[in-house]
C-alpha cells in the first residue's frame, strides 16, 4: 500500500519544498492551504501526483474534517509535517488579543490537533513520523511576541508528544530553521536579506530544499534512533 504524507501549509516556500521532496521519496503527499485551487496546482505538479485539501488551520473543525478526509479516502497516514505559521511583527506591548489568539491557534493549537488526529490514524497501522517546523527560540525574538511564544510551545510540544507517542511507534522530531527561501521582507528589502546572510556561517540563507532534505532524513528509517530532537538546519545562524 502506498505511503501517505501530509504537509500543513504546503503551497509555498518551505512547505512546498518539503512536499516536493516527500513526493520524490515516493509518498503520496496531501497538499493543504486556505486556497484549494493553489493546493490542487501544487498537488498536480509533484513528481508523484498528490492529493489536496482546502483548510484553514486556525479552525479546529476544518482540521477535524481534513483528517476525516485522510482516513476515509487515503486510509492511512505515515508522515505528518506541521509547517503552517502566522507571523505579525508586534512586541508584547503592541500585541493585541486578536493577534495572540490567531497566532497561537494557527501555530500551536493546529500542531497539537494535527498531531493528535494523525497519531490516531498512524497507530492503527503500526506507527509513523511527525515532524514540526520551529525556530531556535531558546532566548526569544523581539517584536514577534506571539510568534516567538508559539514556537517555544512547538518545541515543548515536540518533546512531550515524542514521549507520549513513542509507545505507538510514532517518532516526533522538529527542525529549527532560520531565514529560508523567501523570508518575510527579504524581497522588498535587500539590506534585510544581506543581514540574514551575514548572520549565517554558511554565508547564505537556506533553500526550502535544505529543510526538505533534513525532513526526508528524519522521517526515514535511517533516523530510527532519533526521538524528540530539535535539529537546527539554519546554516549555523542560531548563534
Ligand atoms: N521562511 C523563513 O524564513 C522561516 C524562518 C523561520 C521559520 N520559518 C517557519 O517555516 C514554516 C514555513 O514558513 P514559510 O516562510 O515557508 O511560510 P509561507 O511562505 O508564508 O507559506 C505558508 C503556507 O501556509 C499556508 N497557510 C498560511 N496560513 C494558513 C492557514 N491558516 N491555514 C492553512 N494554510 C495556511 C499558505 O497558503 P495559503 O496562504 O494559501 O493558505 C502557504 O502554503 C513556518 O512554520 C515558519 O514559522 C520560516
Amino acid at each position: 500500500m502506498e505511503k501517505v504524507a501530509l504537509v500543513t501549509g504546503s503551497t509555498n516556500n518551505v512547505g512546498k519544498g518539503i512536499a516536493e521532496q516527500l513526493a520524490k521519496d515516493g509518498f503520496l503527499v496531501v497538499i493543504t492551504s486556505r486556497h484549494g485551487k493553489e493546493a490542487k496546482a501544487v498537488a498536480d505538479s509533484l513528481t508523484k501526483k498528490g492529493a489536496y485539501y482546502e483548510v484553514d488551520f486556525s479552525d479546529p473543525e476544518q482540521i477535524a474534517s481534513l483528517f476525516s478526509f485522510v482516513k476515509k479516502t487515503l486510509a492511512r497516514l505515515d508522515v505528518l509535517v506541521n509547517n503552517v505559521a502566522y507571523t505579525k511583527n508586534e512586541s508584547i506591548m503592541d500585541c493585541t488579543l486578536e493577534t495572540w489568539e490567531h497566532t497561537i491557534n494557527t501555530n500551536l493549537r493546529s500542531y497539537y490537533l494535527c498531531t493528535r488526529y494523525a497519531a490516531e490514524i498512524m497507530k492503527e497501522h503500526g506507527g509513523g513520523n511527525i515532524l514540526n517546523i520551529t525556530i531556535g527560540s531558546g532566548r526569544g525574538i523581539g517584536n514577534k511576541f506571539a510568534y516567538s511564544v508559539s514556537k517555544g510551545g512547538v518545541n515543548s510540544l515536540t518533546m512531550s508528544s515524542a514521549i507520549d507517542l513513542a509507545p505507538f511507534n510514532i517518532r516526533v522530531n522538529a527542525i529549527s530553521i532560520g531565514p529560508t527561501g523567501t523570508p518575510v521582507g527579504s524581497k522588498e528589502n535587500p539590506d534585510r536579506k544581506r543581514e540574514y546572510e551575514s548572520n549565517t556561517l554558511a554565508g547564505h540563507i537556506g533553500l526550502p530544499s535544505d529543510i526538505a532534505n533534513a525532513v526526508s532524513f528524519l522521517v526515514s528509517e535511517k533516523a530510527q534512533y532519533i526521538y524528540g530532537a530539535i535539529l537546527p538546519v539554519d546554516g549555523g545562524g542560531t548563534r
